[in-house]
């Protein structure tokens, strides 16, 4: 039986209050098709918002980031213990943005992973390498030390019904995406590498491709060797382009 495909809206900070409330109905519509589940990452703002407009079965909640914290005197921060009463089971981690523009270390990463298994909440934990490491061919040793970094400080039980996203980050709101033979041969790369290092939880982990995905290259890229679907940014935002891009999974 084949897999349903994964197809990961990622708002990012985008969408005043009215064209979030106005995208959420939209997206319940996309529950007339078939072998896809949607999962949206609305601003955390809006997650109230988006529990009660949401009322698609298929369609799931999650959070674009939480605390590395549990609870306490954290100004600002939101911690994995909140998000029950929003229907979120899902948190994005990792991500290159917040690893550049907020310096999350692998070591942050990890504190936030093991906050998110504490309260039933998916990561999906994102890798890849920069422009200048593909050029340099070193590719598979960045996505290894990246992902072998968070295995070591969570364990490999962590791992189990993790989704994991490569998001090569040249590819990242540039317009520039991977060619399906590159995400094929990428993804292969981190299956093995999960395999060997997570042997008992590999049957369990979901790999997904992000950057630049949009309506155009998502059914190559979507049908590359080892994607389990998508991470989408902008193209999410987009209703008409969102619904081809889950039309093509
Ligand atoms: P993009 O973003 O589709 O706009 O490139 C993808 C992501 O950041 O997850």
């Amino acid at each position: 039986m084949t897999k349903n495909k994964i197809i990961a809206a990622n708002w990012k900070m985008n969408c005043s209050y009215e064209k979030a409330v106005a995208l959420l109905s939209q997206y319940n519509t996309l529950d007339s098709l078939n072998n896809i589940e949607v999962i949206v990452f609305p601003p955390s703002i809006y997650l109230e918002t988006a529990a009660k407009t949401l009322t698609s079965e298929k369609i799931k909640l999650g959070i674009q980031n939480v605390s590395e914290y549990d609870l306490g005197a954290y100004t600002g921060e939101i911690s994995a213990k909140m998000l029950s009463r929003f229907k979120c089971e899902y948190v994005i981690l990792g991500h290159s943005e917040r690893r550049a523009l907020f310096d999350e270390s692998n070591e942050i990463i990890a504190a936030k992973f093991l906050n998110a298994i504490d309260s039933n909440i998916t990561p999906i934990l994102c890798v890849g390498e920069n422009q200048e490491e593909r050029l340099m061919g070193r590719t598979n040793a960045v996505l290894g030390k990246q992902l072998a970094d968070i295995i070591n400080s969570v364990g490999t039980d962590k791992f189990k019904h993790s989704i994991i996203a490569y998001e090569p980050i040249w590819a990242i709101g540039t317009g520039k995406t991977a060619t399906a033979a590159m995400v094929s041969e990428t993804n292969t790369f981190i299956h093995q590498f999960l395999s060997e290092h997570c042997p008992q939880e590999i049957d369990s982990i979901s790999l997904l491709y992000g950057g630049s995905l949009n309506d155009k290259n998502a059914a190559d890229l979507l049908n590359a060797d080892y994607v389990d679907g998508g991470l989408i940014g902008s193209a999410s935002l987009n209703f008409d382009q969102f619904f081809a891009i889950c039309q093509s999974a």
